[in-house]
């Protein structure tokens, strides 16, 4: 998010634009927690995880009286457009906002680790995120082989498998389990039953945390109650370590092209849009579609999990 930050400050004031900065999301745009940013106050932020802005979760944004102290916070400081990044929470309240301000403009810029969200081949954080899990999960891997032992890993995502998918297909596990596809714990033992007459020493299976079955845990135990004695079991949950560190290139050359094309759609006149990147190019999806729609996962990745493992 740091790099979006610094290409939106930058490009805006290359572009004759006073940029201000919103402390905490929409709760700060209620309690006023906005300043005047320059060049400098994003020197050396390209490779801070987290975000100088901070964020919150704001109740009084859901409410009318809230989102209009937040309109008149904005109007004060003279701004006329703003650029949130976030994910399904901050475009939904981006959406209602507009609607009852549409004097100011809108855009969005899509910052999860989820990567569910539609208009765009990744989001901001994902990259980094699953390349954190996975060498996470390659050093877990170290004690599974030489202790002859089948782990569960849990990974973030909510209600998406996206992030395990991946780390799945780049850890070379033997499973993975997501909320896109019913979780069948017989047909999971069967595999695993397999895997061990494979004569492969220990096992890996990716639990995405909103799993049907249950996180981690839960799953483990519905294995070991089916009697599966092969290996010694270990569960990990890689939790929030997924969320932070050092972006990727790959995630701080996104944040950064966004961030540069969400002020160009601003002063273009464009609102009421996610800016993403599809392939090459850059796409304006409308805040409607952009919540109601999800982003659809590739089932061929499934397939490649069960064909390589
Ligand atoms: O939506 C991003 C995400 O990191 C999810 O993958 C995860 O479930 C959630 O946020 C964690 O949120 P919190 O930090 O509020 O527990």
């Amino acid at each position: 998010m740091n790099a979006a930050i610094r290409a939106v400050v930058r490009t805006a004031i290359n572009s004759g634009i006073t940029p201000y900065g919103i402390y905490r999301g929409y709760r700060g745009m209620i309690e006023d927690e906005i300043e005047e940013m320059d060049g400098h106050s994003v020197s050396n932020i390209l490779q801070l995880g987290g975000t100088i802005l901070r964020s919150a979760r704001s109740n009084r944004f859901r409410t009318p009286e809230g989102r209009q102290i937040a309109y008149d916070n904005l109007k004060k400081h003279g701004i006329e457009g703003v650029v949130g990044i976030g994910g399904d929470g901050t475009l939904t309240g981006a959406r209602i906002f507009m609607k009852e301000h549409p004097d100011i403009r809108f855009v969005g810029l899509p910052g999860t680790i989820d990567n569910d969200l539609v208009g765009t081949d990744y989001t901001i954080g994902y990259d980094t995120a699953i390349n954190t899990a996975m060498r996470a999960i390659d050093k877990i891997k170290d004690t599974a082989n030489s202790f002859d032992r089948l782990f569960f890993v849990e990974v973030m995502g909510r209600d998406a498998g996206f992030i395990a998918l991946r780390v799945g297909i780049a850890t070379g596990a033997e499973a993975v389990l997501i909320p896109e596809s019913k979780t069948d714990i017989d047909e999971l033992v069967h595999r695993l039953r397999k895997n061990s007459l494979k004569r492969k020493n220990s096992a890996l299976v990716i639990v995405a945390e909103g799993d049907d079955a249950g996180g981690a845990f839960a799953i483990a135990d519905q294995v070991k109650a089916k009697g599966f004695e092969q290996y010694e079991m270990r569960v990990s949950i890689l939790g929030h370590i997924q969320r932070g560190g050092s972006p990727t290139c790959m995630d701080r050359m996104l944040a950064s092209r966004l961030g540069m094309e969400a002020v160009k759609a601003l002063v273009d006149g464009v609102s009421g849009v996610l800016v993403g990147k599809k392939c090459k190019d850059i796409v304006y999806t409308p805040f409607e579609k952009a919540i109601k729609d999800k982003q659809k996962l590739n089932p061929l990745l499934l397939d490649i999990v069960d064909l390589l493992s």
